[in-house]
Formats: C-alpha cells, sequence, structure tokens
C-alpha cells in the first residue's frame, strides 16, 4: 500500500471513530430521535465527503484532528439529504446503506425529524468546536461556504430541478446544472472549506475546480451505477432510475458516452491539482470514485 493509500485507510478508521464518539454524546435514554439518527449513520457509506475534507487539509498543510468538526458537519448534513432523498415524495426508496431506508423502519415523521436534526446538529457541532483551531471569521466564512453549498441556492435547488425534469424535454445542459448543484456543490464545499478556514484564496480555486468536476464524475458514475452496478455491493437497489423514468446520463445519452463523461471530469480534476505533491490523496479518492463501476 503506498503512502496515499494508508493515510486514507487511517483517516477512514479516524472518522468512523469520531462519528460514533460524537453520536454516543447526543444519546437521550428512550430518544428515538437519536436511535433514527445513528441508525443511518451508523448504516455506513464511503464516507467520501468527510475524507475530501481530510484530504483537502493533506493538500493545505492542516493536521486531521483540527478539520473533525468539519469532517462530521459535512457528514451530517449529506446524511440527512440522504434520509430525505429517499422519502416517498422524493425517490421512495427502500434501501439505502445496506439497510432499510429511514422511513422503512421509522416511519416518514421519524425519517424527516432525524433528517432536520442531523442537518441542525451539522451547524451546532461547527458552532461548538469549529473555532477552537482557527480564527473565528474563518470558521465565520467557511460556515457560509457550507450553508451555502447546502441551501436553495446549491443542494436543495439541485434535488427540486432534479424532481421535476422530465426525459421528454432535458437535455445534457440541464443534467448537468441538476448534478452541479445537487452532488457537486457539497463535495466541493467539503475540499473548499480548509482553504478558507487557513485563506489559502489560490489553493481554494483549485480546490474548487477539482471539487466541481470530481462532483460531477461521481454523479454520473452513480447515475452508471444504478444501471450496471451491484445492489451488495452500493448497498442500495439497482434499475430504480429507470424504473421512474428519471433523467440521467444513461437515460440521455446511453452508458458509452457516460463514461466518456466520466473520464472527462477525472482528467479535469486531476489537472485542476496541477501534480501537486501533497494531492495524493485527493487524487487517489477520486480515482477509487470513477473506477466503482468498473
Ligand atoms: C449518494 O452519495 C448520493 C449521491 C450524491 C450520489 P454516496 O455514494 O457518497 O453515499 P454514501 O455516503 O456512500 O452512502
Ligand atoms: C442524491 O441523488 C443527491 C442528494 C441526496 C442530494 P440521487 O437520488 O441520484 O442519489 P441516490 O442514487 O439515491 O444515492
Ligand atoms: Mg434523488
Ligand atoms: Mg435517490
Amino acid at each position: 500500500m503506498d503512502a496515499a493509500a494508508r493515510w486514507l485507510a487511517e483517516s477512514q478508521a479516524l472518522v468512523e471513530s469520531w462519528i460514533r464518539t460524537d453520536m454516543e454524546r447526543e444519546e437521550v435514554p428512550g430518544g428515538r430521535i437519536h436511535e433514527a439518527m445513528r441508525y443511518s449513520l451508523l448504516a455506513g457509506g464511503k464516507r467520501l465527503r468527510p475524507l475530501l475534507v481530510l484530504a483537502a487539509g493533506r493538500y493545505l498543510g492542516i493536521r486531521r484532528g483540527a478539520l473533525r468538526a468539519w469532517a462530521l458537519a459535512v457528514e451530517y448534513l449529506h446524511t440527512y439529504s440522504l434520509i430525505h432523498d429517499d422519502l416517498p415524495a422524493m425517490d421512495d426508496d427502500d434501501f439505502r446503506r445496506g439497510v432499510p431506508t429511514s422511513h422503512r423502519v421509522f416511519g416518514e415523521a421519524l425519517a424527516i425529524l432525524a433528517g432536520d436534526a442531523l442537518l441542525t446538529e451539522a451547524f451546532l457541532c461547527l458552532a461548538r468546536e469549529g473555532a477552537v483551531e482557527f480564527a473565528p471569521e474563518r470558521v465565520l466564512a467557511a460556515m457560509r461556504v457550507l450553508a451555502e453549498a447546502a441551501g436553495s441556492r446549491g443542494l436543495i435547488a439541485g434535488q427540486v430541478a432534479d424532481l421535476g425534469a422530465d426525459l421528454h424535454t432535458a437535455d445534457l445542459g440541464l443534467l448537468e446544472s441538476i448534478h452541479r448543484r445537487k452532488t457537486a456543490t457539497l463535495i466541493t464545499a467539503a475540499v473548499a472549506m480548509p482553504a478558507v478556514l487557513v485563506g489559502e484564496t489560490q489553493a481554494q480555486e483549485r480546490l474548487e475546480q477539482f471539487g466541481e468536476h470530481f462532483g460531477l464524475a461521481f454523479q454520473i458514475v452513480d447515475d452508471i451505477l444504478n444501471v450496471v452496478g451491484d445492489p451488495r455491493q452500493m448497498g442500495k437497489a439497482q434499475g430504480t432510475d429507470a424504473a421512474r423514468g428519471k433523467v440521467t446520463y444513461p437515460a440521455l445519452i446511453g452508458l458509452d458516452e457516460s463514461r466518456r463523461w466520466v473520464q472527462y471530469h477525472r482528467d479535469r480534476a486531476l489537472q485542476a491539482l496541477q501534480g501537486h505533491p501533497r494531492a495524493d490523496a485527493l487524487a487517489l479518492l477520486l480515482e477509487q470514485a470513477v473506477e466503482r463501476e468498473r
């Protein structure tokens, strides 16, 4: 295993232990809401976004412990978005992270509330711990990056456009703009926040470019996997997009052309790193994301 792979494996274990410890603190005896929050969080997941936070930190020379709250916040926020994405009013999915979805286990009301609570928890975690290591004005600026990515012009706008898209009228331009907002904004925020925290403006620009193309490649791979992926490996069902007539890359342009777009965004993302010596973990996360469907 090379240095980046070892570093990522260690970081993954670190993120898991942070999530567990933080969630134990949330425990209230008989608190079904905390049970529901833990259920979705601890079911697994690749932890891609917190790993991107830490890998961007490695690129910038920030030690992992300093970014704990930021890694947690982005995973909490992402997990909320998955719980709500799976609701009957949205994608109506039954499996996620290898287990039945939150609303199938806890009912719709509690699933909505668990999502709400995780979104709130993300910003609580930052308000509580974010300024221990960094200057308060930088912390505010980085919190703003996260809030903008998650909000009604970012992830939420993407989810709204995703639900409204029609296979008969959609084109690639619309689909890319949906993917940019529903997926790439949060991935971009994950790598941009560490740069904002240390005021590295030039690095921030490169990381944003990296994140944008990473996010677009990642969502196209997710679309491809919905056609050809192994449900056990993905931890979620296959074929659901086609069954629901969702607008996806494979539906619009077929698998081969979709794979070409993945390569295009992968190349652009790598270019943004400009062969920086400490970009190894970011580059490895990108390769792993792209190779998921091979
Ligand atoms: C799923 O994200 C939703 C998309 C934006 C495609 P992930 O594939 O990162 O899901 P987990 O966190 O590993 O479950
Ligand atoms: C999920 O997109 C995006 C967000 C949750 C913001 P999808 O609906 O395409 O992702 P999966 O396939 O359910 O994970
Ligand atoms: Mg969706
Ligand atoms: Mg979905």
